[in-house]
């Protein structure tokens, strides 16, 4: 499959999709040496060979600064400079961690994202946002640090387990929600090979769905418009994330959960064409998502306030439109409150 090269802002991010993932012809391909990061997980599947390796511990808890010091200080040990490369090899965690750690070492060394989840293929690695989770909060310190290479190798998903298959998912249905009314038609038609992760048919929703994060970022990195529309869902599964403990959900079935709530207050307000909204929550029945919250609609409007509050007003929600196309709204909190109550 040819390479796919994006521009962001004065960034240039060349997606490849190689067979399969070879850590260390990756680390090979950096002449001025690399620091390979992973996680227990990642390193056990794709890092037998890996000469300068970082592990993390697998999960969310590595996603702090004391991992992005591991990182830094195996580039200080290692005597790399400006011109050594971070290679990132694992899910949304890892990616964050390397790019973090690649965009502050000496101002920004190189950067090269292997993702081995699907959520890391279809929207962690690409787009150049890192987070560290900080005092209490997700992601709240972070850089816009794209990579200058990310490497695609669909293969990997065959290892991935269901659960964390199933959470990218909620990402893809995501995407084609807000950008690819073709994608929608797949996931409903080929829903079978999906979920078997036929290779050939995952290859091209991967594709579909850089295609699209690729288009939104390149015409606004810094999230200043456009860009938010790849939150559709995000502030719901923010919440539910937040009062669960970021412990019962993963972030992609809360995101899953997040969707249909995001389709009930479109239709509430208006703007979520009614058929269509039929269509994205029979895609989301049908995929099996968890689609119930479990948790006391007070504490989640809470959650959402708060999170209100700290972005200055208002409760930003994005809402699909039709198929493709999705608007970011201001939401009053009555109504919120009704949709989380449905
Ligand atoms: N994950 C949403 C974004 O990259 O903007």
């Amino acid at each position: 499959m040819d390479p796919m090269v994006f521009t962001f802002g004065e960034f240039e991010t060349e997606v490849s999709f190689p067979d399969s993932l070879d850590s260390a012809a990756l680390a090979a391909s950096c002449p001025a040496g690399s620091v390979a990061v992973f996680d227990t997980t990642t390193h056990a599947l794709f890092g037998a060979k890996a000469a300068n390796a970082v592990v993390l511990p697998a999960g969310e808890a590595s996603k702090g600064l004391e991992s992005v010091q591991a990182v830094l200080r195996r580039l200080v040990e290692s005597g790399l400079g400006r011109d050594a490369t971070v290679i990132g090899v694992g899910g949304g965690v890892v990616s964050d961690m390397a790019a973090f750690a690649a965009s502050v070492y000496m101002r920004g060394c190189s950067l090269v994202l292997a993702p081995t989840t699907l959520l890391a293929m279809v929207d962690a690695s690409l787009g150049g946002k890192t987070g560290i989770d900080f005092a209490g909060y997700k992601n709240l310190v972070g850089t816009f640090y794209p990579a200058s290479r990310v490497v695609v190798a669909a293969s990997t998903l065959a290892s991935l387990p269901g659960r964390e298959y199933l959470a990218g998912l909620a990402e893809v249905v995501k995407t084609a929600a807000i950008g690819d009314a073709e994608l929608l038609g797949i996931l409903d038609g080929r829903r079978s090979d999906v979920m078997r992760r036929d290779p050939a048919v995952m290859a091209d929703v991967v594709r579909r769905c850089i295609a699209v994060k690729g288009a939104i970022v390149a015409s606004d990195l810094r999230e200043r418009g456009r860009r938010a529309v790849l939150n559709l869902g995000h502030t719901f599964a923010h919440a539910l994330e937040s009062c669960t403990g970021f412990s019962t959900w993963n972030h992609g079935e809360a995101v899953a959960w997040g969707i249909k709530k995001a389709v009930e207050a479109g239709l509430a307000l208006g703007q979520t064409d009614p058929g269509f909204a039929k269509r994205i929550l029979s895609i989301l029945e049908a995929y099996g998502f968890r689609l119930a919250a479990g948790v006391p609609s007070a504490d989640l409007l809470r959650a959402m306030v708060m999170d209100k509050k700290r972005r200055n007003g208002a409760i930003r929600l994005v809402v699909p439109k039709i198929a493709g196309e999705a608007v970011v709204v201001h939401a009053e909190e009555s109504l919120v409150s009704r949709v989380l109550s449905g």
